[in-house]
């Protein structure tokens, strides 16, 4: 059953679903999104936390419920210094997990340019393409609280940029995402631009969030926990499963 809280005084929605509901759950807000707005300018993680809601919008697409051939997509962060087929590239996990799936290919899609130009060119191409504005930013949360690659540290102003990767980051491009090598730098749209966006949904799934979940929704608003500064948006939507919740009280 979903418990949806909504707090008051510039608080966030809060969306709590048995983790077999959530995909499906997400997957379907997300389609009455883009059918209310086929022309939506989105903002995508990568990671293991969409694989299940990207697959029933996937679905929702190939039944023909919805077309996602106006939409623009932008990708929300890639790693630098990875070879171009590397499986754990955003860009790449993004390709097999979505783009492959859809019967008509979105019209729009900006991954983060890191082969044709420097980090620094890639991470400025970027923000101007997000400058033309994000109506939904999805983005998940890293096990140290980062959003994106808003690594501990990152701030509410943090811009779009060029960062250097937290240890955990790496680990995980490495043992989770099959990088062929571990990158110490990537890319990331900043907080200050996720922020500036219309809507902002946080994905959480799996007991290991539990405790960055807490610290992103309960805790202080805090470098340590790059995600708290989302509760800053007049519009965050956080999904998160059963499992992830259970230290929210
Ligand atoms: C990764 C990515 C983020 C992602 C987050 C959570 O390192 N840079 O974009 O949202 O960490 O990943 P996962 O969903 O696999 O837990």
């Amino acid at each position: 059953m979903a418990q949806t809280e909504s707090t008051a005084a510039g608080g966030f929605e809060l969306t709590v679903l048995p983790a077999d509901d959530w995909p499906a759950a997400v997957g379907d807000e997300l389609v009455a999104r883009v059918r209310a707005n086929p022309r939506l300018r989105l903002c995508l993680p990568t990671g293991d936390t969409p694989t299940r809601v990207y697959a029933r919008l996937a679905q929702a697409a190939s039944s023909g419920q919805v077309s996602l051939a106006d939409v623009t997509i932008i990708l929300l962060d890639e790693y630098v210094g990875l070879a171009p087929g590397d499986a754990a590239r955003g860009d790449n996990q993004l390709r097999h997990d979505l783009l492959e799936l859809l019967p008509e290919k979105p019209r729009q899609y900006f991954p983060i340019r890191v082969d044709e130009l420097t980090a620094e060119e890639a991470a400025e191409a970027h923000d101007r393409v997000a400058d033309g504005g994000l109506d939904l930013a999805l983005v998940g949360l890293g096990l140290n609280g980062h959003v994106g690659f808003n690594e501990p540290g990152s701030t509410a102003e943090s811009p779009t940029r060029v960062v250097t990767l937290d240890e955990r980051s790496r680990a995980v491009a490495t043992e989770e995402y099959g990088a062929g090598r571990s990158p110490t730098r990537g890319v990331t749209l900043g907080l200050a631009r996720l922020l500036q966006a219309r809507e902002v949904w946080l994905l959480a799934t799996g007991e290991s969030k539990a405790g960055v979940v807490r610290a992103a929704l309960r805790g202080p608003e805090t470098p340590d926990c790059p995600a708290s500064f989302l509760r800053r948006h007049p519009r965050l939507h956080a999904f998160i499963d059963t499992a992830a919740a259970q230290e929210l009280g």
